[in-house]
């Protein structure tokens, strides 16, 4: 059986699953789903991940909204722009790309967003109905990884799950999704004092820090489940994850390769969003 978790199989999978779903809301007379998406100035990162999904939203038929700012635009003017988002009825999802320049409070915008529409799962309402598994919408890079999980008939109960890095993207809803799961949850970060104590005694570890080779085979344990959550690059300029990857193989059970792993879920997750908001709000 292959080691390898294959992120792009389960993402193409899940769009023909989406496509479905799409056309069952054309056949019932709602709609299309339709998503905005709002990005300040040009940072190269995120210039690629818009592109990525406007590219799969039309892929899929869904309605893709760009408003694309200038780096100068006042925290009122974006406050502006999504009041009007949130009343659109062909807008069933908004997605502030981060992170905004310093002059905006990123909470406020975030706390401006319709929670009906938060297909990041950021809002307060959505991170908070989290810990009583009935958010509405969960933030995309830890979904794609639950459903990855999912796909690969893991099971977490009772599984002694390590997670590195605490962002609020990732680490810190990550680690409420897995103990809902059932799994006993560690979560590490840059102050913690012994990782590899922890990393060496965990059933399944997740590393998102943004250092390649931070993860190294000596750190764990034989059968370990891996999960790479990093995008760094060589010096040669290849993409490369957190782990690595070739020595940490050797030693795992599964593992998630980069890229080809995490990454092609995030988008998807997205977008599956988007369509059960639509669905939800026509119910
Ligand atoms: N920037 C990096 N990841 C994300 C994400 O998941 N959502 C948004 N809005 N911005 C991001």
């Amino acid at each position: 059986m292959s080691k390898i978790i294959d992120g792009r199989k389960v993402a193409s999978k899940l769009k023909e699953e989406m496509k479905a779903k799409i056309e069952k809301l054309k056949e019932e007379g709602k709609g299309i789903p339709g998503l905005a998406v709002v990005i300040l100035g040009e940072n190269p990162a995120s210039r690629i991940y818009v592109n990525s999904k406007a590219k799969n939203c039309k892929n899929l038929g869904i309605y893709f909204k760009e408003h694309a700012l200038p780096i100068e635009t006042t925290e009122k003017e974006l406050l502006n722009l999504i009041k009007v988002l949130n009343t659109k009825d062909e807008i069933d999802g908004i997605l502030v790309q981060l992170p905004l320049p310093k002059h905006i409070d990123e909470n406020k915008i975030i706390e401006a967003i319709n929670p009906h529409k938060d297909v990041d799962g950021f809002h307060p309402l959505n991170l908070g109905s989290l810990m009583a598994k009935r958010a509405m919408f969960k933030p995309c890079t830890p979904y794609g990884i639950m459903e990855l999980i999912k796909r690969y008939n893991i099971d977490l109960e009772g599984k002694d799950v390590v997670i590195i890095g605490r962002s609020s993207i990732v680490g810190k809803p990550l680690s409420i999704m897995m103990s809902n799961e059932d799994a006993t949850v560690t979560l590490c970060h840059s102050k913690t004092k012994d990782i590899l104590e922890k990393t060496k005694k965990a059933d399944l570890i997740v590393v998102a820090v943004g250092i390649k080779n931070f993860l190294k085979e000596e750190m764990i344990k034989e059968g370990c489940i891996v999960i790479d959550v990093g995008i760094n690059r060589t010096s040669e300029g290849k993409l490369c994850g957190d782990v690595d990857y070739e020595n940490v193989f050797k030693k795992a059970s599964l593992i998630t390769p980069v890229p080809g792993g995490v990454g092609p879920m995030t988008t998807v997750m997205l977008l599956e969003s988007t369509i059960d908001s639509r669905i939800y709000k026509t119910k």
